[in-house]
């Protein structure tokens, strides 16, 4: 027989045990492997923290290393995934190209899907690490139609990775520390969020043994949506439009409290967080400091702060326990970096890989069980087939 309760967005389903993260929504409280989100924001680079999600221990600097350079060895990609990239048109969104292209690394390595051993487990990994920050740069280059590059094997996975995103063609490229402490910061703080829909996604399809790619494209596409990961991009074009009309905050609350309009606050509530986003907090100091580094007034950011202080005195929003989330300063500070606003999302991509591949791996060493929920059929009973010339 089927089931007789169903639980429409799993918002009371444990679907695993996890070692990974840790999150209280009543406290506010996000740990990856027992470390707060707040120290390792602070302290750890985002390679640091993809070790301690993946493996589930703070590296020594010998275990870095070595992860690192293991990354680099594998940090190539075909190039006939150039020839891909070049057959989509230059306005198609980045995270549908960013899907296709982690999608096609399988059929380049094909390798990677059979996990029959340790070894060939860290194989698969240590070759998204290394490709997945390239394919990044290049959907970002891509649309602006620059030439495409690899990564710099004398520079550091963060540092290599900023060069692939920053460097302009004809410009002489230096490293600026403000940007990419802006983005490791970012990066970590968007690395795992336990049992979300993206994640849920890359472990659901993952356990049917389809490969760890094919697993993330899935993730990549759950995530690109405005209710996830799309948020971030929803967010700016949201403020934007709201200084273009003037500044009218209260306008946006009221339609946003509107049942009848489905507009709803971006960058605002989380199914899980019913206080504060602990993220949101370290992302809204991080945003004034990079805008006060860099020297740049953006007037997106005061809209910013009228429209979430504005939100959270309504008693609508505060009954509701409505708080600014994880996405609502990130894209200030990805404008200020000079990041094109389809590419947000692909940002919390690159920082959720570590989170996804943990996750992943976690289902495959646990062997779980095959992800397949049952539903409550609710269609019509038995009919009797009637011939085509007979139906009306
Ligand atoms: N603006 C206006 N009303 C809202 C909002 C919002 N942003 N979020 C929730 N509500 C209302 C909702 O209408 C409902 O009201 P009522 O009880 O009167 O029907 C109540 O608050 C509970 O909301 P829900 O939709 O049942 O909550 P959920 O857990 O299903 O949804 C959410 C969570 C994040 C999808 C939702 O808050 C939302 O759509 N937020 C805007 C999109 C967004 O910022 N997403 C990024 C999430 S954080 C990054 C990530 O991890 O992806």
């Amino acid at each position: 027989g089927g089931v007789t309760t169903i639980d429409p967005g799993f918002k009371n389903t444990g679907s695993c045990k996890s070692a990974i993260t840790f999150l209280d929504g009543e406290k506010g409280i996000l740990r990856y492997r027992g470390y707060a989100i707040e120290d390792l924001a602070e302290k750890a680079s985002f390679l640091e923290v993809s070790y301690l999600l993946i493996f589930g221990e703070l590296p020594t600097q010998v275990e870095l290393d070595k992860f690192e350079q293991d990354i680099k060895n594998e940090s190539l990609v075909d190039e006939d995934i150039h020839k891909i990239l070049d057959a989509f048109p230059k306005n198609a969104h980045p995270m549908g190209v960013l899907s296709s292209l982690t999608s096609a690394l399988t059929a380049f390595n094909p390798r990677s899907v059979e996990i029959t051993s340790k070894e060939d487990m860290y194989h698969a990994i240590t070759m998204l690490m290394g490709k997945f920050p390239v394919l990044v740069s290049w959907c970002m280059r891509k649309m602006k139609g620059e030439p495409l590059d690899y990564g710099d094997i004398d520079l550091g996975y963060e540092e290599s990775f900023a060069k692939m995103m920053f460097k302009r063609p004809n410009q002489e490229y230096k490293c600026n520390k403000t940007i990419i402490n802006a983005l490791d910061k970012l990066l970590i703080l968007h690395a795992d969020h336990e049992q979300n829909c993206s994640t849920s996604t890359v472990r659901i399809v993952g356990s049917s043994h389809a490969g760890l790619f094919a697993s993330i494209s899935a993730g990549i596409s759950a995530l690109w949506g405005p209710l996830h990961g799309g948020a971030n991009q929803a967010v700016i074009e949201m403020l934007e439009a709201i200084k273009n009309d003037g500044g009218d905050f209260e306008k946006y609350i009221t339609k946003a409290k509107d049942k009848s309009d489905p507009f709803r606050l971006m960058g605002f509530g989380h199914r899980v967080y019913k206080n504060f986003d602990p993220r949101a907090k370290i992302i809204k100091v991080a945003a004034e400091e990079v805008l006060a580094d860099l020297g740049i007034e953006d007037p997106v950011l005061d809209v910013a702060r009228g429209l979430s202080e504005a939100a959270l005195n309504d008693e609508y929003f505060k009954s509701r326990n409505l708080y600014p989330n994880v996405d609502f300063y990130s894209g200030i500070i990805y404008r200020a970096l000079g990041i094109p606003v389809e590419m947000f999302t692909v940002l919390f991509a690159m920082g959720r890989l570590p989170g996804w591949i943990a996750q992943w791996k976690e289902m495959r060493e646990n062997k779980e069980p095959i992800g397949r929920p049952r539903q409550l059929y609710v269609g019509e009973p038995l009919r009797a087939y009637s011939e085509i010339k007979d139906r009306k």
